[in-house]
């Protein structure tokens, strides 16, 4: 029997989600988008996942589980990027659960995908640590050691050099917002790996967000000493990361043997 779980990804601009299968970590069901309410409070975006999720499971049997641009310890956000600040210090994962009737997981999106890429992507079977970072409207970080997550790293924050807030000057927003070329943008960009090689030598460096699919204009740019890689699950990554969390609960009920991240 397929073993399915509901992933959805809230984001700054848009909240996708999709069935997920289980085994392989491929999308079941088509991905569904909505835009993300106007100032991205709590109540108007978990009216968008209850469309959502009423579009893709009707009968309400799946697991759900939701990742979100912000640090989530045991389920409440203590941070708020791209989305209203009423959801610092929320119990999101309570929030969730209530208003769409099921208990749901709720982790950091770049954690998600991280997930995601080490089960079913580059991070395959990579042993030691792997720094899974995602490039879009900000830039979000998964550290893994041994396959294991670090849970709500927040690479993104920091301040290199004269550069406060990294994420400002490096994501592909800031590459879209100043109109810079690839080359440009990879001379940023080295400035955050080479200090991530600095700080952590890691042993891979997964690099992931809907950018990642031009990766061969930007990567080969950049003269780093650790692999770089890109992601395989690009855009679907938070979706499929989330799912698999949520639907390795009810997995695990059913006899299969799984891996605790968090
Ligand atoms: C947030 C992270 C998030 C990343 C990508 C950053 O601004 O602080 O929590 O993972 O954006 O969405």
């Amino acid at each position: 029997m397929t073993k399915l779980a509901i992933g959805i990804d809230i984001g700054g601009s848009g909240i996708k989600a999709a069935v997920v299968d289980l085994e392989n970590g491929e999308l079941y069901s088509e991905r569904v988008k909505l835009a993300t309410p106007e100032g991205g409070k709590p109540a108007d975006i978990v009216a968008v996942c209850k469309t959502l999720l009423d579009t893709l499971d009707e009968d309400k049997v799946l697991s759900v589980g939701i990742c979100f641009p912000a640090v989530v310890r045991n389920g409440v956000t203590m941070s708020a990027a791209n989305v209203s600040d009423a959801w610092i210090g929320l119990d999101a994962a309570g929030l969730f659960s209530e208003a769409l009737g099921t208990q749901i997981i709720v982790l950091n999106d770049a954690d998600a995908a991280g997930v995601a890429e080490m089960a079913f992507g580059s991070g395959q079977s990579k042993s030691g640590l792997v720094i899974m970072t995602t490039l879009g409207t900000g830039i979000g970080s998964a550290i893994f050691y041994n396959q294991v997550l670090i849970p709500n790293s927040e690479l993104g924050h920091l301040d290199i050099g004269k550069v406060e807030n990294i994420e400002t000057y490096a994501s592909s927003a800031a590459m879209e917002r100043e109109n810079l070329t690839f080359g440009q943008w990879a001379n940023r960009l080295s400035i955050f790996f080479e200090h991530l090689e600095k700080i952590f030598n890691p042993d891979l460096f997964i690099v992931g967000g809907g950018i990642s699919k031009d990766h061969e204009e930007f990567l080969p740019l950049m003269n780093l000493h650790t692999p770089i890689v890109p992601a395989v699950t690009k855009n679907a990554a938070g979706i499929i990361g989330a799912a698999l969390l949520a639907g390795n609960q009810s997995v695990g009920e059913m006899g299969r043997p799984i891996r605790r991240v968090l």
